[in-house]
């Protein structure tokens, strides 16, 4: 399975909410993060790791040869064993091997979908801040699942509902999480006409233990099982690996299902057509739950 996690404006904690959904996702399945954002990694700094193997390795690998069991072999160890492919700190660098990457898709985004397509693997990729120049944008399409991070205030929002029904075209499966404080899942939907999935609480020390700082509390105790952080991760996992969709029993079928499933409609609950093909429709009002416990308003929505 993979799972494309981005944000499109901000810094709303892609990367540690990539490190959660991995550290939490469930078991049997074995999770590989794979650091694919073009602005440069953070991984590889905040846990010390080496500078290769990682993103570039990976990309030379992938130019010789199309093996999915390469991209475990440019993976190194987060606390816990969490395997990671880690982009290099510097956005020159880490586009360009993204470049390179995704610009041939029969050897580069291929080698991260089939690694994903493997029995029981999940592939956790944190695509960053993206746009539709960004050349991650290929992973989010091929993805089984878009996982979309924003912060919940009035501009974030006027920001995502812009940018909706360009969006909604990446990937057939959309799920959207707000972070923080903000205006309520409720009201997101009924402004946006798509109901988040839930909310990531502001939680600094989960963070911190998902970013690695020292001061933090160990990997272990303390650690992505036992925060507000880890525990939403966890459920979002649950529902990511409940709505995975079956795998087509006639190949000829697939892409021709792929292309009509309507994007932005295929979450469980929403009501239909809560976006049209020209743009957003207000939904009616509907109780959405959140997975957090803080769901302070914003302010009236307008
Ligand atoms: N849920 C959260 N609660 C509190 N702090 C967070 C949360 N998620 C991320 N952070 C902090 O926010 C900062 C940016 O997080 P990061 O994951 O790098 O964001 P992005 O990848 O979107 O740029 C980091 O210092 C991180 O520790
Ligand atoms: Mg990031």
């Amino acid at each position: 399975m993979l799972i494309a996690v981005l944000s499109l404006k901000g810094s709303p904690g892609t990367t540690t909410f990539s490190v959660a959904l991995a550290a939490r996702w469930p078991s049997p399945a074995r999770p590989l993060i794979v650091e694919v954002d073009p602005s440069g990694g953070d991984i590889a700094t905040r846990f010390s790791l080496e500078s290769s193997p990682g993103l570039l390795s990976l990309t030379a690998a992938a130019r010789r040869n199309n093996d999915p069991a390469a991209v475990w072999q440019h993976a190194q160890a987060l606390p816990g064993g969490l395997p990671v492919v880690a982009a290099p700190p510097d956005a020159d660098r880490a586009r360009a091997a993204l470049s390179a990457l995704t610009a041939d898709q029969a050897a580069g985004v291929s080698i991260l979908r089939a690694a994903a397509n493997a029995a029981d693997t999940v592939v956790v990729a944190d695509c960053g801040r993206i746009d539709a120049g960004s050349p991650a944008l290929p992973i989010v399409r091929c993805a089984d699942a878009m996982v979309l991070l924003t912060r919940a205030h009035a501009d974030d929002l006027a920001h995502l509902a812009r940018r909706l029904p360009a969006i909604g075209r990446w990937n057939a499966h959309p799920v959207m999480l707000l972070v923080g404080e903000g205006y309520s899942s409720a009201e997101v939907a009924h402004e946006l006409g798509v109901p988040p999935l839930g909310r990531v609480p502001d939680d600094p020390h989960g963070a911190g233990v998902l970013c690695g700082r020292p001061s933090s509390p160990r990997w272990g105790r303390g650690g992505p099982a036992h925060s507000a952080l880890g525990h939403v991760a966890h459920r979002v996992a649950k529902v990511l690996v409940a709505r995975q969709p079956p795998p087509p029993t006639l190949p000829h079928q697939w892409p021709e299902e792929r292309q009509t499933t309507p994007a932005l409609r295929a979450i469980p609950g929403v009501p239909a057509n809560p976006v049209s093909i020209n743009g957003l429709r207000l939904a009616p009002p509907i109780q959405v739950p959140d997975f957090g416990s803080n769901t302070s308003r914003g302010g009236q929505a307008s």
